[in-house]
């Protein structure tokens, strides 16, 4: 039996892979330090015998690499993942995305585990002048230390492909929706509605465009990344690189529509005007897919389909709002 390891198991992406993997009769080790992380995500994987959790840190070397131990492959996914933030405490994200990169590399290295998955962002394309925005587009100025990050943990993680034979799948997603989402644009305008139903602040003035997948999706193209090449690894290390996204795109103030739409209620908007939220939001994001599609993914949910469901757990799920 397979078992994979999963740093960042209890956040929104990782729970839901851990729950697809522990479905399918696969093992889990989960490892993540509960920063962003919730325990209720983890109440079903936890029934499961074939699920076992770690509490520890990336940053704890000694600790990820005792619990790496016995696992056929990783899929790193623990970051800090809030792109907003970044300028406020700037070496954070170096800390969590760059150095605790490393640290899930230098574990891999130490039990000779050779597949890993890791969750990049179209954050890395800055403000593309391609769009949509192939894998290869011309080398991208940085916007955001978030971004900034991630393509430095791309950087290693290819180089110890190169150099110690890992088979590397690096995506880079769009904004992620579905159940267990706990950070982003809907969680804030749910958040103020649910306090205020008549006000709505939006950062930017609205026209912002904007690409978003479901977080089913985004499994289904990782499982099928790692089950394919898995299959016809060779005995030499890769790196290959995905943009995970739907062939679509809306503004902010479509989406605004969408969730106001499904709560019932008709806010007045301030916007606090600009093309874009903050510095390092790039007002239109929109990934081309045709690589990942060529291996058979194609997304089954809509953009408004996700927003909607993204709601629906939201209402089921009023808890998380004392979390976050
Ligand atoms: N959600 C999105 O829209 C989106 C888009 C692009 C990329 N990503 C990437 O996908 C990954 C998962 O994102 P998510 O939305 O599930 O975020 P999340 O915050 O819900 O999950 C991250 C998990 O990692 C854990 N974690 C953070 N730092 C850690 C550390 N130092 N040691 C151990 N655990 C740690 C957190 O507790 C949390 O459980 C991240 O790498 C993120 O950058 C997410």
């Amino acid at each position: 039996m397979t078992t994979t390891f999963i740093t960042g198991a209890a956040g929104f992406i990782g729970s839901n892979l851990t729950d697809r993997l522990l479905g399918r009769g696969e093992a889990v080790v989960g490892y993540d330090n509960f920063s962003t992380g919730q325990e209720n995500f983890l109440v079903t994987a936890k029934l499961h015998e074939n699920f076992r959790l770690i509490r520890g840190d990336l940053l704890d070397e000694k600790a990820l690499t005792e619990a790496m131990a016995g696992c056929q492959r990783v899929v790193h996914l623990a970051a800090n993942a809030d792109v907003r933030f970044g300028l406020q405490h700037p070496r954070r994200d170096l800390e969590q995305n760059t150095i605790g990169t490393f640290n899930v590399l230098e574990a891999m290295r130490t039990h000779g585990i050779r597949d890993l998955a890791f969750s990049s962002t179209g954050s890395v394309y800055g403000e593309a002048t391609v769009i949509p925005t192939p894998e290869d587009a011309p080398m991208p100025v940085q916007t955001s230390l978030y971004g900034a990050s991630k393509l430095a943990g791309e950087g290693m993680i290819s180089a110890y492909a190169e150099g110690y034979g890992l088979r590397a799948r690096i995506f880079r997603f769009v904004s992620i929706l579905g159940p267990r989402y706990s950070h982003g644009h809907v969680f804030d305008f749910y958040q103020q509605l649910r306090r205020d139903p008549k006000k709505l602040r939006v950062l930017g003035d609205g026209t912002q465009r904007k690409s978003y997948l479901a977080v089913d999706d985004c499994l289904d193209a990782i499982l099928l990344c790692l089950d394919r090449e898995e299959a016809l690894a060779e005995n030499k290390g890769f790196t290959h690189i995905y943009n995970l996204g739907t062939n679509e795109y809306c503004q902010v103030n479509d989406s605004i529509r969408w969730i106001c739409g499904a709560l019932g209620v008709e806010p007045e908007i301030h916007y606090t005007g600009g093309d874009r939220g903050w510095v390092g939001d790039n007002p239109f994001i929109f990934l081309g897919t045709k690589k990942i599609r060529s291996l058979g993914w194609e997304p089954h949910s809509t953009i408004r389909a996700g927003v909607e469901a993204t709601v629906a757990w939201l209402q089921a799920n009023p808890w998380i709002f004392s979390q976050r």
